[in-house]
């Protein structure tokens, strides 16, 4: 009998009333029988429902980073296991707030949800910063006329010398593996962080990678120029303000993005991967222009959506007349980023206007799992709802949003040494 048959018969006469837990890896013992097929991150299954647990499926658990598995309770109660009914997590105020502008029942939020109470019940503390400060409404003429405007503001940060050669590069279709790593190479420091990057465990390739080179022969040249593109930014805008908690909360919430869009395109069995990463990263670039040059009218619109319970980029609009995907849109266009950036960067919060809506989508939904389970903060009080436009591309089951969470969990810290810290 083939595995698939005996799944699927296991299934009929086994689970269809019975009963299954999920339970930590770490506390399975041998004999106790899968409720569930288990998958990795990539979706491949790992295990079958119905197998036996075994020293061998430990290992293969433990080797792919499984944190928890469904088990029938009748296998539990054969081995002598006492079954307890597991009560509801305790729910607090905040957690309800912070998902009143989502719908619960539906099954992506669902789990979102309930990955948020887990995480968010073993942080010594929430890292949320509350704005307390009480500001009048800003005066109409006081306020830039229109996105580009809040760009011309200030002073703007010079890039580095790196980002045009690699922006050339990557712009010009002709452009070979050679050009983007004598582009990337012109920058030492730059270098050796873009190889931290490539050989940190969140990327996990089978060899570490010492050069610019061998780097660009596995991730692929546009890919790997998109990736560069992204630092030099990111790098540049982080000089700013690195002393501010709020601003290290802020790239810690984009940082978290990167990692779940990343993580979600690969569900999503898309191949050119690392523009979703840069494109997390810079998804909420347009605020950072926000908070450093109108600072008080950023308090307000605080005020508003608090007590108004909307989302940023709904009071933005009806303050401003523009969000911070529209400030986003006009640095993109200053900086001549690729369109594909363009597109994540304007339309994470309106996917159905979008000309790429899947790359949209893939941003929107990551930053609704990174607000949900509240890592790092972009300002932003409340899990913004799901868009219906983006419904249509998110094939993922919910067991997916698991992996992705845990992603972020393992690997934002690591991420943000790398990309920010010298
Ligand atoms: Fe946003
Ligand atoms: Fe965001």
């Amino acid at each position: 009998m083939s595995g698939a048959v005996f799944a699927a018969i296991f299934k009929e006469y086994f689970l269809i009333g019975g009963c299954m837990e999920t339970i930590r890896v770490g506390d399975l013992q041998n004999g106790m029988v899968l409720a569930e097929d288990v998958h990795d991150m990539y979706g491949r299954r790992l295990l079958t429902a119905g197998c036996v647990i075994n020293e061998k499926n430990l290992e293969i658990l433990k080797t792919w980073g499984i944190s928890d598995v469904c088990v029938t309770v009748e296998s539990k109660i054969a081995l002598g296991i006492q079954h307890t009914e597991k009560k509801n997590e305790p729910v607090s105020g905040e957690s309800l707030e912070l998902f009143s502008l989502v719908d619960r029942n539906d099954p992506l939020i669902r789990e979102i949800w309930q990955q948020s109470i887990s995480i968010r019940s073993k942080r010594p503390y929430d890292r949320f910063l509350k704005n307390t400060k009480e500001v009048a409404p800003p005066q109409r003429n006081s306020l830039p006329a229109n996105p580009a405007a809040i760009i011309e503001m200030g002073e703007f940060t010079a890039l580095p010398e790196v980002y045009n050669h690699i922006l050339s590069v990557i712009n010009d279709e002709r452009s070979s593996a050679i050009d983007i790593s004598d582009a990337v190479t012109k920058d030492p420091s730059f270098t050796s962080r873009l190889l931290n990057l490539a050989n940190s465990s969140f990327y996990a390739l089978k060899n570490s990678v010492d050069t610019v080179s061998k780097a660009v022969s596995i991730i692929g040249t546009r890919q790997l120029g998109t990736l560069a593109l992204g630092i030099s930014i990111s790098r540049s805008f982080f000089k700013r303000g690195e002393n501010d908690a709020s601003l290290t909360e802020f790239w810690r919430h984009s940082i978290a993005t990167a990692i779940a869009a990343r993580t979600l395109a690969i569900f999503l069995k898309e191949k050119n991967t690392e523009r979703y990463f840069i494109g997390g990263l810079l998804h909420d670039i347009g605020k950072l222009l926000l908070y450093t040059r109108l600072h008080d009218a950023v308090y307000y619109i605080d005020t508003i959506c608090r007590s108004h319970s909307l989302t940023q980029f709904t009071a933005e609009r009806s303050i401003l007349g523009f969000s911070h995907s529209d400030i986003g849109r006009e640095l993109c266009l200053k900086l001549n980023m690729p369109e594909n950036l363009l597109a994540m960067i304007t339309d994470h919060h309106s996917v159905a206007e979008s000309l790429r809506p899947f790359e949209a989508t893939i941003i929107h939904f990551a930053d609704i799992i990174v607000n949900g389970i509240k890592k790092g903060s972009s300002g932003e009080l409340y899990v913004p709802p799901l868009q219906e436009a983006a419904r249509e591309y998110l094939s993922l089951k919910p067991a997916a949003i698991d992996a992705v969470v845990r992603q972020v969990e393992t690997h934002s810290e690591e991420i943000t040494e790398i990309m920010l810290h010298d």
